[in-house]
């Protein structure tokens, strides 16, 4: 019997110091991309490469997302209208929320495919119940981790992300497996609410500077094709995945 509570305790003491230096490890790879201090009311006290993360918009701010004056305000229908797809291409909308985008998008990628990633169930529930009013066939829901989208890789021609970014809680490793899911030559988009510009209503963490953005995407190996400044509130940032992927440092 003692010879058994003996083993018992080697066996969890070994367990525990497992865990430990595991936990210890994960510190340490987190602490080398990000800082913690003490942040404002919106944020996390979270700091990636200088900007304090944002705290989620929760579920239940679903309403706000389908406002019927969004389109005007915002001009979605622009965005839309001014992406760079073909029949065929496979999207991924990242951070889908309701689907706002993801089912006009879909309906220009009638051969395509549109994964509609959001770490909300609850989103995504809203979206499968729009999905199922509107008969469309080539949306996928998925979802989600705070460090990964859960796409294969390489399959991606167009990553598109409309005000999530700011959010992620783990941009960088998000962004590296963003990366991956994207062909060689795949473009990714990220609309952002502009920071530059104090007359856009929007609170300071959710808004990001052209300049932010273009650093974080320059780190994770993404090359910048272009900002077009062509929404009334919003920057529409262009960037492409390089053929040989060896940039992200
Ligand atoms: C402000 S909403 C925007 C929704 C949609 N893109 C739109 O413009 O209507 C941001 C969404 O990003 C999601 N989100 C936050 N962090 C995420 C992550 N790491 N991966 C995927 N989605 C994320 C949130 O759950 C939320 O649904």
């Amino acid at each position: 019997m003692k010879l058994i509570n003996r083993l018992t305790f080697l066996v969890l003491a070994f367990a525990t110091a497992t865990a430990c230096s595991a936990d210890q490890a994960a510190e340490a790879v987190e602490n080398e991309f990000y800082e913690y201090k003490s942040g404002s009311r919106d944020g996390i006290g979270k700091f990636y490469m200088g900007r304090e993360i944002s705290h989620v918009m929760g579920h239940l701010g679903a309403g706000w997302l389908e406002r019927p004056e969004r389109e005007r305000q915002e001009r979605t229908d622009l965005l839309i209208e001014r992406l760079a797809i073909d029949p065929d291409d496979n999207v991924a909308d990242i951070g889908a929320g309701t689907g706002y985008f993801t089912f006009p998008i879909a309906a220009r990628v009638p051969e395509g495919q549109v994964y509609a990633v959001d770490i909300q169930p609850e989103m995504l529930t809203l979206l499968g119940e729009r999905q199922k009013a509107l008969s469309v066939a080539n949306v996928k829901a998925v979802l989600g981790s705070e460090t990964s989208p859960n796409l294969p890789a390489n399959t991606i021609d167009l990553t598109f992300i409309v005000d999530a970014y700011h959010e992620f809680s783990y941009p960088r490793e998000m962004g590296v497996a963003l990366v991956e899911s994207l062909r060689p030559g795949g473009k990714l988009v990220l609309i952002e609410y502009r920071s530059e510009d104090p007359s856009v209503p929007i609170k300071t963490l959710h808004k990001m500077s052209e300049e932010q953005v273009r650093l974080e995407m320059q780190a994770i190996g993404l090359d910048w094709v272009t900002t077009e400044d062509y929404l009334p509130q919003q920057h529409v940032l262009i960037f492409e995945k390089p053929a040989s992927n060896e940039k992200a440092n």
